[in-house]
């Protein structure tokens, strides 16, 4: 399973860069906010500044909710860096627009996606990944691991090419969760990534080591 990181912050960008773990990047609306990144040209100048930290996909999300305009941005997006994905809502014209990025070669992230019926209908169009969002379904009691799940039964049986990219990701049991059910991608906050390493067995055994190494040669 590949792991991306669900932040536009550069320090947490480079700091999971740097563990030598990370496959690519998920970015939306409003994580760029959260950084208060203002303006087209500010967006993109962050777009490449985060391509010239990890080298891998880095998805880029459309404001746009018409097709026309979701067009016009996903093709600038796409023209700023190779490893730009270009991220669309999982609407009508979201999908439409996904097909059309897929005819024209442009690896595309169909998101916000709460059901195996909108996972089908972004496979079909020809989506690169497809984002179900597990966090926010467990936030209303669904089972978003469960979609997870079933998205990639239905994707394998099918013989669909999408990956998987499980996203709103909260914590480290989700990662294992979704490594179970099969997920290609996890895109993890920074926490829940460093989460992983945690094990108070690992503590206490570094300490031990590093104590009886004192001890014979103090
Ligand atoms: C990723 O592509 C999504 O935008 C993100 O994981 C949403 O996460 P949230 O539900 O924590 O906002």
């Amino acid at each position: 399973m590949k792991f991306f990181i669900d932040t536009a912050n550069l320090a947490q960008i480079r700091e999971a860069n740097e563990m030598g773990v990370l496959d690519g990047v998920t970015t939306n609306p409003s994580l760029m906010a959260k950084e208060n990144i203002r303006g087209e040209e500010a967006c993109r100048r962050h777009y490449l500044e985060i391509c010239s930290i990890v080298d891998g996909p880095v998805s880029a999300e459309v404001i746009a909710t018409d097709f026309e305009g979701m067009v016009r941005e996903g093709e600038e997006l796409a023209a700023l860096h190779p490893n730009i994905v270009v991220k669309l809502p999982c609407t009508a014209d979201g999908i439409r627009a996904v097909k059309y990025f897929s005819k024209k070669g442009i690896r595309t992230n169909c998101t916000l996606v709460f059901s195996v019926g909108q996972a089908l209908l972004a496979a079909k169009a020809g989506a690169t990944y497809v984002s179900p969002f597990v966090g926010r379904l467990d936030d209303i009691s669904e089972d978003g691991v469960g979609l997870v799940a079933h998205i990639v039964q239905m994707y394998r049986y099918y013989e669909f090419p999408t990956f998987v990219l499980a996203a709103s990701i909260r914590h480290t049991q989700h990662i294992i969760q979704c490594l179970d059910a099969g997920a290609d991608v996890a895109t993890c906050p920074l926490a829940a990534i460093k989460g992983l390493l945690k094990h108070p067995l690992t503590d206490s055994g570094l300490a031990q080591f590093l104590a009886d190494h004192a001890k014979v040669n103090a």
